[in-house]
């Protein structure tokens, strides 16, 4: 049937000298992109909306369970992605390992993980906007009809990605500059209004769910098992860690920008394991603060941070905090769609996608149907769907590509024991096994409507691989 056809590493390899992707980026930029795309939603807003419902006080175990299973994954992005730089990240690690169809599904899983996070926090941004600058919720909050503020900075970002890969570059760091002084600023003043009541007992006693939430809201481990529905206790505490290792998704999109960086095999693991590292000590020390400052059951859910530092009387904080979220989540989005234009280039230069998508610009060497394509579609999920609680789709999609490429690891070694690796996890197997089984809990851990939601996505795109890609694939065409 040809679906399990690989592609050669080699070919791969030797395409990083096609310079159709300019070199452009040095390891301080790949950190730049990495924190740009990390910090957003998840530090700004669902942290204290699960030490709200989840976890309490223990939310931060649950951001330190979410850093470990981010950091093992991040350490199979690092080494595949330094062995073999590529535009297509995991997609192509599929495919040179597992064969044509498990590359398809993840591709089309990480176009869904990339597109919906760029949707959801462009909603984000916009009502965060409306808020700092008291603009009209008609046309920028969560209820609009159509979303103007989310469509508007979609389209603003995406002339940016089109132009060049450094503007962007110089775009994020900038952005990423102010929003890390923020998270700085939040630690630094917020300690001082840490209260010890606040977070004793650390992890609240377990307690039966009376949300009134539906089987379909329910973590498929209870689920599944059948288990009493809780919250809090340590179950709370691993729903919370799966709900919140949204905030830890994006590092894997430095992965993509193989063939846009100067010294790739050095360069591309310190900005994946460095901007992880960053993060994960910020996000630590932030949720710690929050609810160290408020009782958990009094956290504001839609602005914690916020909301935190008004309660104790500094507004200039929390207006800054404002701040910090809006040229946080435009960092994340201008990230995202970078990303979104280097996966779909690297799938359409393998003929799985229409082959005028895997092109660059003559000009500005930037693959710019893909980007604006997916900048259409993303502004139409904005402008019209609610789709804030996609979040978790975000998460399901980013750790199921983790699983694949986990497991790519020990394969790619064992079918190319010569390849040169620059960077390699230790202990492998055993670790990347232990990274795969992890990222496989933590996404048993999110609820059975995600888990359908991420059926049916996976099963539009197995219709389209074998109405098209099965036939259209160069590798088809070749044999
Ligand atoms: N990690 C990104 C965020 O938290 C997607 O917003």
């Amino acid at each position: 049937m040809g679906i399990t056809r690989t592609l050669d590493v080699n070919e791969v390899l030797a395409r990083q000298e096609s310079g159709e992707l300019k070199r452009r980026l040095r390891a301080r930029d790949l950190v730049g992109f990495g924190v740009g795309i990390i910090i957003g939603t998840g530090i700004f807003t669902l942290a204290g909306v699960e030490a709200k419902t989840h976890a309490g006080p223990a939310v931060t175990l649950s951001f330190v369970i979410g850093a470990v299973v981010a950091g093992l994954a991040a350490l199979c992005y690092a080494e595949l992605a330094s062995s073999v730089p590529t535009a297509g990240s995991a997609y192509t690690y599929a495919f040179a390992t597992l064969g044509e169809v498990f590359a398809w599904i993840i591709g089309w899983d990480l176009l869904l993980e990339f597109a919906l996070g760029a949707a959801v926090v462009s909603r984000g941004w916009s009502g965060y906007l409306a808020n700092l600058l008291g603009l009209p919720q008609e046309w920028f909050g969560e209820e609009a009809t159509v979303n103007v503020g989310a469509v508007a900075i979609i389209a603003v970002l995406t002339v940016v990605a089109v132009l060049g890969i450094r503007e962007s570059a110089r775009v994020t760091n900038v952005l990423v500059l102010v929003k890390v002084a923020v998270c700085v600023l939040i630690i630094a003043v917020g300690v001082f209004f840490i209260k010890g009541a606040n977070l004793t007992p650390f992890i609240p006693p377990a307690q039966p769910d009376e949300s009134g939430a539906s089987v379909l809201h329910q973590p498929v481990v209870q689920a599944g098992l059948g288990l009493e529905q809780s919250v809090y206790g340590i179950g709370g505490v691993l729903s919370a860690a799966a709900i919140v290792f949204f905030a830890y998704t994006g590092f894997e999109a430095l992965a993509n920008l193989g063939e846009e960086t100067r010294n790739p095999r050095k360069d591309l693991r310190i900005g994946i394991l460095g901007a992880l590292g960053v993060c994960a000590l910020l996000y630590l020390a932030v949720s710690l603060v929050l609810t160290g400052m408020v009782p958990f059951t009094d956290i504001d859910t839609s602005a914690p941070l916020a909301a935190a530092f008004d309660a104790v009387g500094q507004h200039w904080v929390s207006a800054l905090i404002s701040l910090g979220a809006v040229t946080g989540l435009t960092s994340v989005m201008m990230v995202e769609l970078v990303t979104i234009g280097r996966i779909g280039f690297a799938m359409g230069r393998d003929g799985l996608l229409p082959k005028p998508i895997g092109t660059t610009h003559p000009r500005w060497g930037t693959p710019h149907r893909m980007t604006i394509g997916g900048a259409v579609l993303i502004a139409l999920l904005a402008a019209f769907v609610p789709i804030t609680e996609l979040s978790d789709m975000v998460s399901i999609g980013a750790l199921s590509a983790m699983v694949i490429v986990a497991i790519a690891v020990p394969v790619l070694r064992h079918k190319r024991p010569d390849l040169k690796r620059p960077f390699m996890v230790p202990l492998s197997p055993a670790l990347p096994v232990i990274a795969a089984l992890a990222c496989l809990y933590l996404m048993l851990n999110l609820d059975v409507l995600t888990w359908i939601r991420f059926a049916v996505w996976l099963a539009i795109g197995l219709v389209i691989y074998f109405a098209y890609g099965r036939r259209h694939s160069r590798l088809a065409v070749k044999e």
